[in-house]
């Protein structure tokens, strides 16, 4: 990319004199995640790595609830945001006082919250989960309540896709993922037919009619892990765009059909964004104390479950 090598570089150096970090999320674009992200992952690296990091700033390459869970994890590090209108159609599906409505009306049963949600939200909460231990913690969370049946907010698609591979009974949300509700399961026959010698992969945000019918599902994490561990001749990523663009780096040796969607949050997040937030230090991510030592319970819970 060697047009962005200038803002690359000062990046680079700008990073190295602040001691900063910056994690960066599967779905930023190429330039970005190959050139200026010290760590790469999905949610739940990200916040496993902000929770240890030895750096006193972080800056969060990626939609606002990663910035704050960083925040939340490691309160006394400084977080930057590049923007701070980076948001998610998740996280803004529900509040903390609808949590506490839910919590109201159904005491016995434990509230499982998606990561993809704000500080608030997950203070309300009893652990929280992400893509790649969803299944895990639900099953885990059941058996320390002694109940059969737990709430999963606020994705309905992700809740709906974690039933159909465990006994327990879920209650869940209308909230949705702006990006990967629009694939239908129209979409992935038509790939199908036109791509019969290809794997399809789906995230687990999409309906379940198009998880159905694909290959295989996981968290943008475990998607880059299949790749790479099963060198597949052609992958279909069924997820945001910049997703193949940056697992096609590391795997020459797949050809990726792209019918990808765009998540506009995600996009806010650009190499200016990035150098600004280093040269002027902003956007800083504050979390009240009390709502973060409440959430930081929830994501500690689910970060102490066995790996
Ligand atoms: P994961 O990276 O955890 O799979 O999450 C995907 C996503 O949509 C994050 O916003
Ligand atoms: Fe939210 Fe979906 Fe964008 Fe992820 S891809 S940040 S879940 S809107």
């Amino acid at each position: 990319w060697p047009k962005f090598a200038p803002i690359i570089d000062a990046i680079l150096r700008l990073k190295e004199e602040r001691g900063a970090t910056i994690l960066a999320h599967n779905y930023m674009t190429p330039e970005i995640f190959n050139c200026v992200g010290d760590i790469t992952g999905d949610s739940l690296k990200l916040a496993q790595v902000a929770a240890e990091a030895e750096e006193d700033i972080i800056v969060q390459a990626g939609v606002h609830f990663m910035a704050e869970t960083a925040k939340i994890l490691s309160p006394e590090k400084t977080v930057l945001i590049p923007d701070m209108e980076a948001g998610c159609s998740l996280a803004s599906s529900i509040t903390g006082a609808d949590v506490q409505r839910i919590k109201a009306a159904y005491p016995d049963y434990p509230v499982v919250t998606y990561v993809n949600t704000s500080a608030e939200v997950k203070a309300y909460s009893d652990i929280c989960c992400t893509s790649s231990n969803a299944v895990q913690v639900v099953e885990a969370i059941a058996a320390q309540w002694d109940t059969d049946t737990v709430i999963m907010i606020p994705d309905e698609y992700l809740a709906r896709n974690v039933a159909a591979q465990t006994d327990i009974k879920i209650l869940t949300w209308k909230g949705a993922c702006e990006v990967h509700e629009q694939f239908t399961p129209e979409d992935i026959d038509a790939l199908r037919e036109a791509h019969p010698d290809a794997v399809i992969l789906t995230h687990p945000e999409c309906p379940p009619e198009v998880m159905a019918r694909a290959d295989f599902a996981g968290s943008t994490g475990a998607m880059a892990s299949y790749v790479s561990e099963k060198s597949p001749k052609k992958a279909i990523l069924i997820t945001e765009c910049s997703m193949s663009d940056n697992v096609a780096v590391e795997n020459p040796q797949t050809t990726f059909v792209k019918p990808c969607n765009l998540c506009p949050h995600m996009k806010r997040i650009t190499l200016t964004g990035i150098y600004e937030a280093l040269r002027d230090l902003k956007h800083e991510v504050e979390v009240d104390p009390v709502i973060a030592e409440k959430a930081r319970a929830s994501l500690q819970a689910m970060l102490d479950l066995p790996k």
